[in-house]
């Protein structure tokens, strides 16, 4: 195994003491990147980019090279998994993803599989991760990941994005029962899928629970949270003799911390609707935090994206547990030198901070 040259991020995910707080960014390969556009331009299309290992480590390792982020995040998609499962995905040029025949009864839930066997029902995948480590050489950890039960529903029920999830919630309130089926099928393939990612060389995992907000108190815990628990439940913890850390992040979802702590998770990861020294209060003798600027905040110019950066460590203040990044993904039209401006600062204003 080669030594892993900068492990800031997995020691902080585990609120061991670091010289500086580390930083990546949801989205880091991606379109606001002209190295990234070009990539995907060869791979002919976004869905052929995430099936081709070689390109998917060639966009993972460019905003390590670009920024210096602390960590890669395996480039893929959370919809990759229910295409495993059989359902038909398209992404149009310019369109969001699309499942052109969705789940719409009780009888389309019990056709589907439960993954189980990663390496032949998502191998590409596999070979990503085993690619990209290899191409890492050591020089940051590498993060796998995989979308919530809930957030995959959402998509798979909806036929695409939504707006108002009018689908998926008459589903959910009208026969919870095949809900629920549905949610246990995705939980088992998620927890298979992901223990599949740490294998072959996942350092951490993150579980993106994006449509988790959508939901009120008693459905998040009946619907979302219940099914991430199940998963972290099954993973396996370990990599290289390390821990693997287990970063959950409900967008929407920062009234429920302590619940999201419960599940034995070792970071939350929080949207930018909560100032972090008041997470850092409710749960951070229990969990590591990750984030939590303001996506927005890239399109400001450099002394104010500083000026942010410079508050979010000062709210977080001393101690151990924080890995920043953003409350969710960078958006396609920020300019680059703003993203490589954050990520500056983040390195040199945290330093005061440690040690
Ligand atoms: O963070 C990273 O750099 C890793 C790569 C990554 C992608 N998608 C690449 C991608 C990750 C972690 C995801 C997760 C994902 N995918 C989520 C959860 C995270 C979130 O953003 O809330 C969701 C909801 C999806 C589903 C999805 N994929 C949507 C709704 C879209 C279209 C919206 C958009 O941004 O255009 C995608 C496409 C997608 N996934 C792109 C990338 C880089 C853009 C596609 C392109 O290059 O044309």
């Amino acid at each position: 195994m080669t030594e892993l040259k900068n492990d800031l991020f997995l020691r902080a995910c585990l609120r061991q003491d670091v010289e500086r707080t580390p930083v990546w960014m949801m989205r880091q390969a991606g379109r606001y990147l002209a190295e990234y556009r070009a990539t995907r331009l060869r791979a002919g299309g976004f869905l052929n980019l995430c099936r081709s290992p070689e390109l998917c480590s060639e966009v993972t390792l460019q905003p390590i090279d670009i920024l210096g982020a602390d960590a890669a995040i395996l480039f893929s998609d959370i919809l990759v998994v229910p295409e495993a499962m059989g359902m038909e995905l398209t992404f149009g040029a310019g369109e969001g993803p699309k499942f052109p025949d969705p789940i719409t009864c009780r009888a389309d839930v019990e056709k589907l599989p439960v993954l189980t066997d990663p390496t032949r029902e998502l191998g590409y995948v596999m070979d990503a991760v085993s690619m990209i480590r290899r191409d890492l050489q050591g020089r940051v950890p590498l993060i796998g990941f995989a979308g919530s039960p809930w957030t995959l529903a959402t998509y798979m029920v909806e036929g695409g994005g939504s707006k108002n999830f009018s689908k998926v919630k008459a589903m959910m309130f009208n026969e919870p029962e095949t809900m629920h089926l549905l949610l246990e099928k995705l939980a088992d393939s998620v927890a298979a899928y992901l223990n599949g990612q740490i294998a072959s060389g996942a350092q951490a995992v993150q579980i993106f629970d994006t449509w988790g907000g959508i939901l009120t108190t008693r459905d998040y815990k009946e619907f979302s949270l219940q099914y991430m628990q199940r998963i972290v439940e099954q993973l396996t913890r370990e990599n290289d003799g390390r821990r693997v850390p287990v970063i959950l992040y409900s967008k929407g979802g920062m009234g429920w911390l302590e619940a999201m702590a419960d599940t034995g998770c070792d970071v939350l990861g929080l949207d930018w609707s909560i100032d972090i020294d008041v997470a850092k209060a409710r749960v951070g003798d229990r969990v590591a935090l990750q984030g939590n600027m303001d996506p927005t905040m890239l399109y400001a110019k450099p002394e104010r994206i500083r000026a942010e950066v410079k508050d979010i460590l000062a709210r977080f203040g001393h101690g151990n547990g924080h890995v920043f990044n953003l409350g969710h993904g960078i958006t396609p039209d920020v300019p680059p030198e703003h993203a490589i401006e954050f990520f500056k600062a983040v390195r040199e204003e945290s330093v005061r901070y440690h040690g």
